[in-house]
């Protein structure tokens, strides 16, 4: 059913009937466009705008159609609404009668377009965020587990400096705790009720609008109402949070694709989340997250088109704004997936502790300790640097690592060079003595595991 006829006097070309309409994609959100209809009909009831029977009719004849959508006794299959809020209105007339036609008093499908989406990116704020904690209570388990798993640090994907598996996780869980607050950022800012803008500039009816934004759990309604009905900053907020946690999906996809090579052999994925090759019988392939890394640029595409659809738009309400729907679900879709998939892969990720150790122990990552020690015993941190780069020249011509070098050969390039020297460059002493905070030490990862475990139970 048409909502607006009444002017026309010729039928709409068909294409352009296709081309409008928007109900293949809105009826995702029809629960949220029927809750905030009751919400907008129990506040004309109490102004006296509507009759309480009807009220009464409207509000069951609505609760009706949620329950039958819900359990598939309704389907849009085959409908030629123009919206999801077209859909609603046709149906409750047909069910309860003139009653359903009074729906609509004091309402635009501007303002309600604007409340169903803002309710439904709500809604999807709350999901993101717990899924993102789902991933965070896993690190934080991982971190626990491997607070003494050393392995080596990269700075240029070059062997830097010896660390443990538990403080590179440690990262990943400060970038999604980021993630997480911004989320925690983006609902408080959005969450103020646009219903009662009507189409641009509010209306005559005495609507009590803090009332239904306090039925809808909004912190209360907008403040004008031609920015209530033109603004999706929030959805552009939020898919800039989601392509964030895509970021720093990515980047962690990239580095489990790494540690999962031949040559790297630094984790095994598990057999239920790895694929195989149709020709190499041999291979073990991490495409989880490869299409993590690669579905990260679809996820920025929406951020992009929605900015671009926004940037050249006039007050008030105009029609490129249907566009904010298709992309964004799409890239709200593909975030959600990510991070499920993302987290059971690590979850069920084997870590070849040994591995790692030896990577570690063959890099010179030690090599800093080294020049550090003979700082400890009075030489100039420019020459000790300059004596240690002779000494690993040496240890790549012997393919040895600093461990294994003789004394003698020390002592041959700098006689301040004693037996403590061992001691003071194994993997154990160069991390153990990183306690700064926020450093790999152990005592300093207790620190910060508890910080983050503390985090996750608020
Ligand atoms: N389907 C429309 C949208 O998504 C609903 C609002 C329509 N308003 C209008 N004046 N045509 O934006």
């Amino acid at each position: 059913m048409k909502l607006w006829g009444g002017r026309f006097t010729k039928e709409t070309n068909e294409l352009v009937n296709r081309f409008n309409a928007s109900l293949p994609f809105d009826c995702r959100f029809y629960a949220q466009d029927i809750r905030g209809s009751i919400a907008h009909v129990k506040m004309l009831g109490k102004q006296e705008i509507i009759s309480r029977e009807d009220t009464e009719a409207i509000i069951k004849g609505l609760q009706g159609i949620l329950a039958d959508i819900d359990n598939g006794v309704v389907t849009f299959e085959g409908a030629d609404d123009e919206d999801i809020h077209s859909f609603v209105e046709a149906l409750l007339t047909e069910r309860i009668g003139e009653a359903g036609k009074r729906l609509h008093t004091g309402r635009s499908r501007n303002d309600q377009v604007a409340l169903d989406m803002r309710l439904y990116i709500r809604d999807q704020i709350d999901e993101t965020s717990a899924l993102v904690t789902d991933l965070m209570k896993v690190l934080v388990n991982l971190m626990e587990e491997h607070i003494d798993t050393f392995m080596p640090g990269f700075t240029h994907l070059q062997k830097a400096q010896p660390l443990t598996l538990a403080h590179h996780l440690g990262a990943y869980f400060e970038m999604f705790s980021r993630d997480r607050s911004r989320l925690a950022d983006i609902r408080k800012r959005m969450n103020y009720c646009p219903l009662g803008a009507g189409a641009l500039a509010g209306t005559t009816y005495p609507l009590d609008r803090a009332y239904v934004a306090e039925l809808l759990g909004f912190d209360g309604p907008t403040r004008n109402s031609m920015d209530s009905v033109s603004d999706r900053d929030y959805l552009i907020e939020y898919l800039d949070a989601l392509s964030l946690i895509m970021m720093h999906l990515s980047r962690f996809s990239e580095e489990m694709i790494i540690w999962n090579t031949n040559e790297y052999k630094f984790v095994e994925l598990d057999d239920a989340y790895s694929t195989g090759s149709s020709i190499m019988p041999q291979k073990k392939n991490p495409d989880i997250a490869e299409l993590v890394r690669g579905k990260t640029g679809r996820v920025y595409g929406a951020l992009v088109q929605i900015l671009t659809t926004m940037k050249g738009l006039p007050l008030a309400y105009n029609k490129d704004m249907q566009e904010d729907k298709e992309t964004a679900f799409d890239a709200i879709d593909t975030t959600k997936d990510c991070l499920v998939l993302f987290t059971d892969m690590l979850r069920t990720t084997h870590f070849n502790l040994d591995r790692m150790e030896l990577s570690a122990k063959r890099g010179f990552t030690n090599a800093t300790d080294a020049a550090d020690y003979l700082v400890k015993k009075g030489v100039p941190f420019r020459d000790a640097h300059g004596i240690v780069g002779r000494l690993v020249l040496e240890c790549i011509d012997k393919n040895i690592s600093l461990d294994e070098l003789p004394l003698a050969d020390y002592q041959a390039i700098s006689p301040v060079f004693t037996e403590d020297i061992y001691e003071a460059i194994s993997l154990k002493t160069c991390v153990e003595k990183r306690i700064t905070t926020g450093a790999p030490g152990h005592d300093a990862m207790l620190e910060e595991i508890a910080s983050c475990k503390k985090e996750l139970e608020n």
